[in-house]
């Protein structure tokens, strides 16, 4: 398993691009199965969780290539609604085929996704939202298999304004007979760049970005073009690193607008933050400031994916702050690695109490989860010393080669691969 060797205390500076949205290209690949066609996709990130679902896509009879940040998907020739166990198992965001799968052959077969080191990740809202369309579920054991001679819209009230049931519904509603609508929807971003797409595929779907989403159901939907929204969380951690190492950080092709919580967090602690079009510019020039309580919650309140980042840079401030994790209940298991770090923080809870210390050490830890990984990269960074992160395949999922991306700015970080590491003589 790889590991990534940092040597911290550097101030990060210079001007990094922000790739495409990992959590906006997913479901989208996964709506290419509704186009009667092919569908070419800009700005796609190159990372772990596209490499699988392009897979996925190929075992159901997809045509699928890959250039740099463009991917096409011709799925004329989709011939199976059976999503493989094994695959369902590399990456839980499968579960976006549901949608598409039933909307397009009338049945899907899939397995529970199961949790993972963040928590349960039920998906009841997803099947609810199925069958509210007309779909039939059948649970055995692990396998559920949906069917629906014809999906037909009504209204849908989510108890919690879950992204992917969101999307799931969205995808199986743009064939649907009649209209949906969506109520306590999602508002990330990332459901705004779902609409866009469908629509530029042919559907009528109106509402993305408020708790109402009005989808008219069509006959058929064509091929298209479209290019991926900019990863606002790979923008705000990268905001965050360049304030825990007092560093000086140019970032373009990114959406300010999409980082409204975390910037006001920033300047709150104290942090310069200069933000027009698609660049921000962020200075941490002193140590941070208290601030005094943050919440995770749905968009467009603090996301929960920039946590466990900006628990580091609040391990560093002057003073105690809070952080409360209302989103996912497995959401704190980069503390105890921070706190062998030297950070002060205790948990109650979802609640982490973090008493701000002077510095960080350099210790070896290890990444549990795809966020919790990239905070410990930010406090390798931001500490006296050398850091070793293991069990980094969990940040390749939603980071390009993180360690060019800091390396770009001025870090000490190297990836060390221990294939590559057995080959070296020296
Ligand atoms: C999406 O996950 C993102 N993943 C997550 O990003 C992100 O943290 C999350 O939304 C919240 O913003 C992708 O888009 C691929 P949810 P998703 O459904 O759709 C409960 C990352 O690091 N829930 O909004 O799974 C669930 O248990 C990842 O990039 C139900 O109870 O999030 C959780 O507590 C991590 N029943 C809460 O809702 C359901 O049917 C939020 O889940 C579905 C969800």
């Amino acid at each position: 398993m790889d590991k990534l060797v940092i040597e911290g205390g550097k101030p990060l500076s210079g001007t990094i691009r922000i790739h495409g949205a990992k959590n906006a290209a997913l479901p989208i690949m996964a709506a290419s199965l509704l186009a009667d066609g092919e569908v070419r996709l800009l700005n796609v990130p190159r990372l772990l969780d596209i490499e699988v679902m392009l897979g996925i896509l190929s075992r159901l009879g997809c045509d699928t290539s890959r250039e740099d940040e463009e991917v096409v998907i011709d799925s004329s020739k989709a011939n199976s609604f059976h999503v493989p166990e094994d695959l369902m198992k590399q990456m839980r965001s499968s579960i976006f085929l549901m949608g598409p799968l039933l909307a397009r052959f009338g049945e899907v077969c899939i397995y529970q996704p199961g949790g993972c080191a963040i928590g349960e990740r039920k998906i009841d809202l997803h099947l609810y939202g199925l069958e509210a369309l007309g779909a039939t579920i059948e649970e055995t054991g692990s396998q559920i298999r949906c069917t629906a001679n014809k999906l037909t819209g009504t209204d849908i009230h989510l108890d919690f304004p879950s992204v992917g049931a969101t999307e799931n519904i969205m995808m199986a509603a743009v064939l649907a007979e009649g209209t949906t609508i969506i109520t306590n929807a999602a508002r990330e971003p990332e459901i705004q760049d779902l609409q866009h797409f469908l629509n530029q595929m042919g559907a009528q779907v109106i509402g993305a970005g408020t708790d109402t989403i009005t989808i008219r159901g069509v006959k058929k939907l064509g091929a298209c073009e479209y290019e991926i929204l900019p990863d606002r969380i790979v923008a705000g951690t990268v905001l965050i690193a360049a304030a825990a190492t007092r560093g000086s950080v140019i970032l373009t092709n990114c959406n300010p607008s999409h980082l409204v919580s975390l910037l006001h967090v920033l300047r709150r602690a104290g942090i310069q933050i200069r933000a027009y079009d698609d660049i921000i510019n962020v200075n941490g020039l002193t140590r941070p400031k208290v601030v005094e309580r943050i919440v995770t919650s749905p968009y467009p309140a603090f996301p929960t994916d920039l946590q466990s980042q900006v628990m580091v840079l609040l391990s560093l401030a002057e003073g105690t702050s809070i952080i409360k994790e209302t989103v996912f209940e497995g959401r704190f298991k980069h503390v105890d690695e921070l706190v062998r770090m030297g950070a002060d923080i205790t948990v109650d809870l979802y609640t982490a109490i973090v008493r701000g210390v002077p510095r960080l050490f350099g210790a070896t830890v290890e990444a549990t989860d795809l966020r919790a990984g990239a905070a410990l990269v930010i406090a390798g960074l931001a500490a006296q010393g050398k850091t070793t992160v293991e069990q980094v395949h969990h940040i390749d999922r939603g980071y390009e080669r993180i360690e060019d991306l800091f390396q770009s700015l001025g870090a000490s970080v190297y990836r060390e691969s221990p294939l590559i590491k057995q080959l070296d003589p020296a």
